[in-house]
């Protein structure tokens, strides 16, 4: 890692700053002397131009449209890989060998059952309560169960609440899907693969055998790695600072599901998808597209638009492509909405204001019309988000705990409040 300096002359005083070189991507100035040195804060709400951390685990280039894990490229894992050798890769930080993935995977396959006692807390909530919500209440009570890896200090139960998280969200995720719906829990079962397990405890029914569809299954295994992890979003920030002060995996993970269910995040693939229904039909669009453009309408087009990508988010096009994989292997291949959401882009795309603004579709655009084809409700989309992200949290969660320079997170303010005042009683106000 080069550094070099740079100098920051405020009235009377001179810092020399740090600049500091990434492995790719852009140098940082660390201005963790600032205040010391100037008495002066840094000032970023939405931290546009802020590092929060050092990590090795994913590269974004919003520019190019580059995303890499452990600097192999979205789109190559997403063809060659399955989710569990991604979840590997996140957290161990190689490919993992055919022994080691063979051993990985028996080790999640074997933590997927939930403790059956969880089952009860279903029953406290309403059958028509978001699943999200659901999923908030739940996986934050896993801290209730496993308290054998909650110490946050020891590398093995570290490992052993990761795995448990990884292992357990798809059962939890059919859990509420099935307690929403009103059908009995499925179990998971050992002789079927991650994606596939996690179809049959959605879809099969006490009644009958349920054979999950080969393609479908791959479809939502390339759909977990599409939404695997994603540098320091909003959520996987809100994971990092509640590990930050000690909590325990469960929590923090839980503190993440809470943030990724914002329309703004995680939350825009199933408004995205109640936006196309809303629009309906494509001579509805160019209605919409003003609304979009209209400085007073809150209106935004969802799905479209990112942070970091200022080019095509490139899992976008991974889930296009899925989408017609998963459309055509459930006979829904004239869906309306995909020809509503096709010809949005085309519109969007060579609009003036989005190139103009660099908004182009992200992740979230076609994962709602895909959800959909497999049978997911709109509600639930958020839900496979979460499941998928799982890994992402905890791999940057051990990332953070395992950083010398780890401390607790605690940003300062920019106070525009009442200067110090005297208290007026009442009868003088
Ligand atoms: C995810 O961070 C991640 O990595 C997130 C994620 C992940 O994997 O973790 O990639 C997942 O959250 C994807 C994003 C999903 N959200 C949506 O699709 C919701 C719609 N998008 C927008 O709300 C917005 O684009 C954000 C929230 C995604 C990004 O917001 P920014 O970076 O704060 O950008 P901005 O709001 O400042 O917008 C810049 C300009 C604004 O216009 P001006 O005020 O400069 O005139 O672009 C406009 C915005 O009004 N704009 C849009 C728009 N998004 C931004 N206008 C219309 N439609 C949109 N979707």
């Amino acid at each position: 890692m080069t550094e070099q300096s740079a100098n920051l002359k405020i009235e009377d005083k001179a810092v020399d700053l740090t600049v500091r070189s990434g492995t790719i991507g852009p140098d940082v100035i660390d201005i963790g002397a600032l205040y010391k040195h100037t008495g002066k804060f840094t000032y970023d709400p939405g931290f546009t131009s802020t590092a929060s951390c050092e990590s090795k685990i994913t590269y974004i280039d919003g520019d190019e449209g580059v995303l890499l894990h452990r600097g192999y490229p979205i789109e190559q894992l997403a063809e060659k890989g399955d989710f569990l050798e991604v979840c590997y890769l996140l957290l161990y930080g190689e490919l993992p060998t055919a022994a080691q993935k063979k051993d990985f995977d028996h080790r999640v396959t074997h933590h997927t059952m939930v403790h059956e006692q969880m089952s009860k807390f279903f029953s406290g909530y309403r059958r028509d309560a978001h699943p999200m919500a659901v999923m908030v209440g739940t996986v934050g009570a896993l801290s209730a169960f496993y308290h054998d890896s909650t110490d946050i200090t020891d590398p093995h139960q570290r490992m052993v609440a990761s795995l448990r998280m990884i292992a357990k969200m798809p059962t939890i995720a059919a859990m509420a899907y099935k307690y929403h719906i009103g059908q009995p829990f499925v179990y998971p079962k050992n002789n079927l693969d991650y994606a596939a397990n996690f179809l049959h405890m959605c879809f099969a029914v006490p009644c009958e055998d349920y054979a999950v569809n080969p393609v479908l299954a791959r479809a939502m295994d390339r759909i977990f790695i599409l939404h695997a992890d994603h540098e320091q979003n909003a959520s996987t920030s809100t994971v990092r600072l509640a590990g930050s002060s000690g909590a325990n995996p469960f929590a923090c993970i839980a503190a993440g599901i809470a943030c990724l269910w914002g329309p703004a995040h995680g939350g825009a693939n199933e408004a995205a998808l109640n936006m196309l229904r809303e629009i309906g039909t494509v001579d509805r669009i160019p209605e919409y597209i003003a609304r979009a453009k209209d400085k007073n309408d809150p209106f935004r087009l969802m799905g479209f638009g990112h942070r970091v990508y200022k080019n095509y988010d490139p899992r976008a096009k991974i889930m296009q492509k899925t989408m017609y994989e998963v459309l055509e292997a459930t006979g829904n291949a004239g869906d309306p909405l995909m020809q509503v959401a096709l010809e949005l882009e085309k519109i969007a795309l060579s609009d003036e204001y989005f190139i103009e603004k660099k908004l182009y579709p992200n992740v979230d655009f076609y994962s709602g019309i895909t959800l959909r084809a497999l049978g997911f409700p709109t509600e639930m989309f958020t839900v496979l988000f979460a499941l998928a992200r799982t890994v992402g949290w905890i791999a940057q969660w051990n990332e953070m705990i395992e950083d010398p320079q780890q401390r607790i997170g605690r940003p300062r303010q920019l106070y525009t409040g009442a200067p110090k005042r005297d208290y007026v009683a009442v009868a003088k106000r």
